[in-house]
């Protein structure tokens, strides 16, 4: 599929379409489609993620994940239907699918986030705990990691593994899904969040306004990248609420990203990114560095369905690549 310069319009009318960060966005997308095709947009919306979540070759969402400083994966997600429905875990260590556990805590408890080993013990309560292996892959990047850690300060790991070069160009990308249809609209992410991290580090993800956000009289926005970024600007929730005062998407997703570059101190290596829907199926995106692509899964009102993968349509430093 070719990646196209924007993915903001659509020709003609569309019935359903299904968004996601990122180029693996594409299978997730698939693996929504037939939930979204019954008008059931938050199935479509874990399924997606679940496709995410359990693709061993994933280093930066589910078991495959890379670990912490502790050698240890953690895992953080959420799914949200509008500002009184939604749920999230964040640092679950013990469960392959924690969209499912999102939602669970979404439609099953009376909270709206759980963490760390009580959310595990739900998924325990739930009949969905499994250990979490690290995959061969993470096994030889955490020896590296190890291995060039030894000459920096403990206190410092997170900061100073953005000075290694591990084999792996990225570090921090979350899967972000939104589904809509005419009437209805469900967002959700999930991410191992960023290798190597402090253990405990949880970034935007599993966070309401931060990561994720879905109002659908208004839209939804979801976020990936550099979590601490993302979490200073309330980026989901700053996007949808910039559509709430009219803004296009294309417009709010460029405003998240420039408030970001306005109130944070950009690092070379920071890469941040939003997907935006509003709640009449259009669509923007925005990201600091160039190489953020979201992929599209439409269909129309024939009947056909389409795929597209887009760049952002804006970008803030054009000329700084951040490989996927
Ligand atoms: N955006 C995912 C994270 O920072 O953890």
């Amino acid at each position: 599929m070719s990646i196209e310069p924007s993915g903001s319009r659509f020709e003609g009318q569309i019935r359903r379409l299904m968004a996601s960060t990122w180029s693996w966005g594409g299978r997730a997308n698939r693996a929504g489609r037939d939930a979204l095709s019954r008008g059931r947009c938050v199935d479509a919306v874990e399924l997606a993620c679940m496709e995410a979540e359990a693709d061993p070759a994933n280093h930066t969402v589910g078991a495959g994940g890379f670990p912490d400083a502790s050698g240890r994966v953690s895992l953080d997600a959420a799914i949200m239907e509008r500002p009184d429905r939604h749920g999230a875990v964040a640092c679950v260590r013990r469960t392959v699918h924690p969209i499912r556990l999102a939602r669970a805590v979404m439609e099953k408890s009376n909270c709206r986030l759980l963490v760390g080993t009580d959310a595990d013990d739900f998924a325990q309560e739930l009949g969905w705990a499994s250990d979490l292996n690290l995959s061969e892959k993470a096994k030889r990047a955490y020896q590296d990691f190890r291995a060039g850690r030894a000459s920096f300060p403990l206190a410092n790991l997170e900061e100073q593994y953005e000075k290694l070069k591990v084999d792996e160009p990225s570090t921090h990308d979350t899967i972000g899904v939104i589904a809509w249809t005419q009437g209805g609209m469900a967002a959700g992410t999930s991410t191992s969040g960023l290798a190597f991290k402090r253990p405990g580090r949880v970034g935007d993800s599993p966070i309401v306004g931060a990561g994720f956000y879905c109002d659908p009289q208004v839209g939804a926005c979801v976020c990936t990248g550099r979590g601490e970024l993302l979490l200073g600007v309330c980026a989901a929730h700053l996007a949808v609420e910039s559509m709430r005062r009219g803004e296009r998407p294309t417009d709010s997703a460029r405003h998240v990203i420039e408030r970001l570059a306005d109130t944070h101190e950009l690092g070379p290596d920071d890469q941040a990114a939003v997907l935006v829907v509003a709640s009449s199926g259009e669509c923007g995106s925005a990201s600091v560095m160039k190489g953020y692509t979201t992929s599209m899964l439409w269909e129309d009102t024939s009947g056909a369905w389409h795929e597209r993968r887009a760049e952002a349509n804006f970008v803030l430093r054009p000329e700084v690549y951040c490989a996927e």
